[in-house]
């Protein structure tokens, strides 16, 4: 190629130098022959000095044409082999020039494209996608823009995903895409998802079968509660039933051990006392001997009034002689009267006859109250009362003392509490008490006026 392009140069100036010896000899043959020798020399040397410099000039211009030659050639070679298609467009979409790659990418000859809209390539529904993108350009919009869509190349290849970018030449006649085939990219992300679809149902499958196991777990622990809690709803009945049989045997037994007091006891004494009389009216007229006989007197009746205190308190024989009402306002006012606190009791009966088993329990609740009230609320007044309403009975004992706390009021210390709680439950009733610090405590008890079957 170099050869040949010398031979060119050497006639080009072969050429030039006999064009320029001509112009020499039809111009100015006469006036050098007129000359005197030493002009003419010193012509000729300027001569000399001149082709020099156009033959160096010459040389450049040579140099400079080909590293242009060589440049086109490299861009060329950049151009076609691009790894990616350049398509030059018109306004219209008509493809002006494209180079091998993309000629290649639309599965067509590059001669056969010039003049063919790229539109055509794209697929029906990328069409919009593409016209919107040139549009964007050349409407100056903006000057580069991009899309995503699928060709069909000619012949047998099959459709394309490409990435097109389009870049507004600088008159705005002219706009260069870029074609980038994405199959593979394409490919990749279908991989991509796809290896995560399997990897979300492989997580999903795990964590099922997690779940599975937890939920087997949970009711294995559910069925093992419900066993637990029915062990213990046995035992609590079982207790409960105890309970109930004890406080009955309790009572069965207060009621004999008072009975044998009051009855034996009583009435031992009641001979001593007797005797004692009889003793003081035999020996009145020895002052000494009848001095002592009053002390013995007196021991003795405190000793009678002792018993029957103790035989009331154990079986309170005024419930079976008075009823519930008298019986608890009896018992109230002994209380006012023993502790100085003064006691209010309000007692609203339908019927007097109050079932035994009910009686006895609202009694001893109520004594309960009271002894709690001595003992720990620090209080100057009780407010009580016992109404019967819709086939219930309500006790409410309130004081305005220092207040019970909510750990007293649970404790399982707290065995008066509990006895209370117990006795209401055995009779099918509720039983609440609340504490206010400084301002008092309230008992609140409702049972059925006919007792659940015990
Ligand atoms: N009216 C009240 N005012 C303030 N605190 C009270 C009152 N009643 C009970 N309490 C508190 O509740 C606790 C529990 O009472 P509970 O009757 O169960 O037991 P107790 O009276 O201490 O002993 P027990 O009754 O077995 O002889 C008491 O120790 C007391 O601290
Ligand atoms: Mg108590």
């Amino acid at each position: 190629m170099i050869k040949a392009k010398e031979k060119v140069q050497s006639a080009d100036t072969l050429k030039l130098r006999q064009r320029a010896e001509a112009l020499i000899q039809a111009s100015s043959t006469e006036s050098i022959s007129n000359l005197p020798e030493d002009a003419v020399r010193r012509l000729l040397q300027e001569l000399q000095i001149h082709q020099i410099e156009l033959e160096l000039q010459n040389l450049e211009l040579c140099q400079s044409r080909d590293n242009g030659e060589a440049l086109i050639e490299n861009y060329t070679e950049l151009y076609d082999f691009a790894p990616v298609g350049y398509c030059t467009l018109d306004r219209s979409g008509t493809i002006q020039r494209v180079n091998l790659t993309g000629a290649t990418l639309l599965g067509e000859q590059r001669s056969k494209l010039m003049n063919r809209r790229l539109g055509l390539f794209v697929s029906d529904d990328c069409k919009p996608l593409f016209n919107e993108m040139l549009a964007m350009v050349f409407d100056g919009q903006q000057k580069k823009a991009q899309c995503e869509v699928v060709i069909h190349p000619k012949g047998l290849r099959s459709p394309t995903p490409v990435k097109i970018v389009a870049m507004v030449s600088a008159g705005g006649e002219e706009c260069l895409t870029v074609v980038i085939d994405i199959t593979e990219r394409k490919r990749l992300e279908a991989q991509v998802l796809t290896t995560k679809d399997e990897l979300e149902l492989r997580r999903a499958q795990e964590r099922s079968a997690e779940l599975l196991e937890l939920n087997r777990q949970l009711s294995q622990e559910i069925e093992n509660r419900k066993k637990l809690e029915k062990t213990l709803r046995d035992s609590q009945l079982r207790l409960r039933n105890l309970s109930a049989n004890l406080q009955f045997i309790r009572e069965e037994e207060r009621k004999a051990v008072a009975r044998e007091i009051h009855d034996e006891l009583g009435q031992l004494l009641a001979s001593v006392q007797l005797g004692l009389s009889l003793l003081a009216g035999e020996y009145f007229d020895h002052p000494k001997l009848n001095s002592r006989i009053n002390d013995m007197e007196i021991l003795v009746s405190n000793a009678i009034r002792t018993v029957q205190r103790i035989s009331s308190e154990l079986r309170p024989v005024m419930l079976e002689v008075l009823g519930l009402a008298d019986a608890l306002q009896w018992q109230s006012q002994d209380f006012q009267k023993r502790t100085g606190i003064r006691c209010n009791l309000t007692v609203f009966l339908l019927d007097n006859r109050v079932h035994p088993d009910v009686a006895i329990v609202l009694f001893r609740i109520f004594q309960e109250s009271l002894t709690n009230v001595q003992r720990h609320s620090q209080a100057t007044e009780v407010e009580a009362q016992l109404v019967e309403r819709s086939k219930n009975y309500t006790l409410m004992v309130c004081d305005n003392g220092k207040g019970i706390t909510l750990e007293e009021i649970s404790s399982p210390e707290s065995i008066g509490l509990i006895g209370i709680r117990e006795r209401v439950f055995i009779l099918g009733g509720r039983m609440k008490i609340f504490g206010t610090p400084q301002k008092g405590t309230a008992l609140f008890v409702r049972v059925p006026v006919k007792p659940k079957e015990i």
